[in-house]
């Protein structure tokens, strides 16, 4: 009788341990572009395809979560399976809607690609890159976070290399190339969930778990140096070598070696990170108007947990219930994140009983009951009809005004000159595939033919890639590039742009 209780408690278990796993969900990211609503994307964990929100909804946040609404990327840079996703948006001042979406190919390159929001609510491809060739390489599975901080700042891009080291990548109008910008922190016994948020162009964070305990925050100080610090323990002080040959302690940083960071065990933290065992695939940080900072991930119990920050200390914030922040549908699941400085609201997206949720905090830091995100509009009239879209008519409506105009403004001449390159590009492209008499690019209109066969079935990413190719230079769009190299080509030349990267940036 126990036996036969066990076993089918057994049962049950394995049944459902399956059941979840295949609920799981890819990464997912949000980003928050001011006007519209929040918009989301997702990866299939299924086919590998990236799915979006439809880009013209209005007040709430449209995802189809199906092939409908795939991003046309360039076959030569499908993501990897299990990749993770970093995304960006805002507006134009002429009222077209962006995004930048990073992500990992097979051959474990970093894709930066930009989108525009057409009229149909899908985003066409403005051009994608791979911004990776000018590293010292990319670690598998890399975690991914950006940062768009203005016209002149550009953006950033954070990432682990081979050593689980973060690192940054930077591009702005003025460089008009993507850099290297080295370490951020060498501490490598870390996950790979990463996010980044800001203030200001000089006050950037990223935060990282630090295995079972712990998460590590850098911090940009001075405009020059990162400092590292990790909770719910403290690292310890490191020993440098001051200006006047004297030793001083002071925080680890950017130049630590990675062996010289240890907790400081003698600081009895008093707390610990609720449902955490350092393997979750997501964390995000936010900022609210009073520049307090919070980070949420989805713990080992499937729930929403929240660590805010209280002056230099941090501490987990109380748990809200599950009308506020429904379960997720499996534990350290997927979340995405974003939010506005400037009402401190904050929205989380994530899977719950088969459907992509919104968890939602006003600007008045009051959390609100969350919402099912609609398929379409027939849905959303359906539960607007019901009375059921209030939370949701209040996501993205008069939100950002002060600090969107500005970054919009400042990024006009930015996409003005994009979009005149991309004249040039779309048109060469239009000529091309007429000359070929062939839709390379695929089609928004039948994506799930122009998607089919294209697509990678392994699921371990181990085949090789069906053509291996370098970029020509750094700011030419994929689709520009028609050479194609072998594999101890490639080799070749990523030596020389990692031995010369000055160089190799000037092209
Ligand atoms: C979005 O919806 C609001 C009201 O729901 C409306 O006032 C506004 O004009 C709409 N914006 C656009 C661009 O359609
Ligand atoms: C990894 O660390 C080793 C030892 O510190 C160093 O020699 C190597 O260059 C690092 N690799 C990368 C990709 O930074
Ligand atoms: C990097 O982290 C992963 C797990 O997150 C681990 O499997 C791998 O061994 C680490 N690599 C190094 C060089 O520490
Ligand atoms: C911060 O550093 C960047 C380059 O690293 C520089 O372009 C910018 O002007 C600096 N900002 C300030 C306020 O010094
Ligand atoms: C560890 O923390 C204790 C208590 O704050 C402090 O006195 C000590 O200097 C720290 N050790 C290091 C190496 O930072
Ligand atoms: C280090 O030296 C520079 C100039 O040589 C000086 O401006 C700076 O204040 C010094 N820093 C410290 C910590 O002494
Ligand atoms: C570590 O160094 C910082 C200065 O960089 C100092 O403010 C802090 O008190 C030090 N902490 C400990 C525990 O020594
Ligand atoms: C880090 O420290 C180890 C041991 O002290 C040393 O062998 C290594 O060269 C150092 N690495 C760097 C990059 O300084
Ligand atoms: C976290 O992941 C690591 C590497 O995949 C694994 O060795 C470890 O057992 C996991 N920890 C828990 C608590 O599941
Ligand atoms: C938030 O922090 C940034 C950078 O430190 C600062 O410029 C800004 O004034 C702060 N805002 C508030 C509301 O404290
Ligand atoms: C859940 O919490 C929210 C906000 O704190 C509150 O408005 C709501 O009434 C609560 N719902 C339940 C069922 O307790
Ligand atoms: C929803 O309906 C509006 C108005 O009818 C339309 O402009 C918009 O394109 C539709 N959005 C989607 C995602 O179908």
């Amino acid at each position: 009788m126990a036996c036969r209780l066990v076993r089918a408690t057994v049962i049950f278990a394995a049944s459902w341990t399956l059941l979840v796993g295949l609920a799981q969900a890819g990464a997912i990211a949000v980003w928050n572009p001011d006007v519209y609503a929040p918009q989301v994307i997702m990866q299939d964990d299924a086919s590998g395809i990236i799915f979006s929100s439809r880009c013209n909804s209005n007040g709430s946040t449209i995802f189809p979560n199906d092939v409908s609404s795939a991003l046309d990327i360039d076959k030569r840079l499908l993501p990897r399976r299990k990749s993770r996703l970093a995304a960006v948006g805002w507006w134009s001042e002429d009222g077209d809607q962006w995004a930048a979406i990073q992500h990992q190919t097979k051959d474990n390159a970093i894709v930066h690609s930009l989108w525009m929001c057409n009229a149909d609510g899908q985003f066409d491809s403005m051009g994608q890159w791979i911004i990776s060739y000018i590293t010292p390489g990319v670690r598998p599975n890399t975690g991914l976070a950006s940062v768009i901080l203005s016209r002149n700042a550009g953006f950033r891009v954070y990432y682990q290399d081979n050593n689980n080291s973060t690192c940054a990548l930077s591009y702005s109008a003025i460089q008009g190339v993507w850099k290297y910008d080295g370490v951020v922190s060498h501490d490598g016994a870390q996950g790979s969930a990463i996010s980044a948020a800001w203030t200001t162009p000089e006050d950037i964070h990223i935060a990282r778990p630090r295995g079972e305990h712990e998460i590590e925050v850098a911090r940009l100080h001075n405009n020059v140096t990162w400092e590292l610090s990790t909770f719910p323990t403290p690292l310890e002080n490191v020993t440098t070598l001051s200006n006047s040959s004297t030793l001083v302690k002071s925080l680890p940083s950017d130049s630590t070696n990675s062996t010289e960071f240890a907790l400081n065990t003698t600081v009895d933290a008093s707390w610990t990170l609720e449902a955490w065992d350092g393997n979750t695939t997501s964390i995000w940080y936010t900022i609210d108007s009073a520049n307090k900072s919070s980070i949420f991930y989805i713990g080992t119990d499937a729930l929403v947990h929240q660590v805010e920050q209280v002056g230099e200390s941090w501490r987990m914030a109380p748990a809200q219930n599950a009308s506020v922040w429904p379960p997720a549908d499996s534990r350290n699941s997927e979340l995405g994140a974003t939010y506005s400085i400037l009402t401190g609201e904050a929205w989380l997206y994530y899977m719950s009983g088969g459907h992509m949720v919104a968890a939602y905090r006003s600007s008045n830091s009051q959390w609100e009951d969350a919402r099912v995100l609609g398929k379409s509009n027939v849905t959303t009239a359906e539960l607007q009809s019901q009375g059921g879209l209030t939370l949701q008519a209040k996501i993205g409506v008069g939100v950002g005004i002060g600090l969107g105009v500005s970054a919009i403004a400042g990024f006009l001449l930015f996409v003005v000159l994009l979009r005149r390159r991309q004249a040039r590009v779309d048109e060469e492209k239009w000529q091309a595939s007429s000359a070929k008499g062939s839709s390379e690019d695929g089609s928004a209109e039948s994506p799930s033919s122009a998607w089919g066969s294209n697509w990678p079935r392994s699921s371990d990413g181990s085949q090789s890639p069906v053509s291996v190719w370098i970029p020509e230079a750094h700011s030419r769009p994929v689709h520009e590039l028609e050479e194609q190299v072998r594999t101890h080509e490639l080799a070749d030349q990523e030596r020389i742009s990692v031995a010369i990267p000055e160089k190799a940036a000037q092209h």
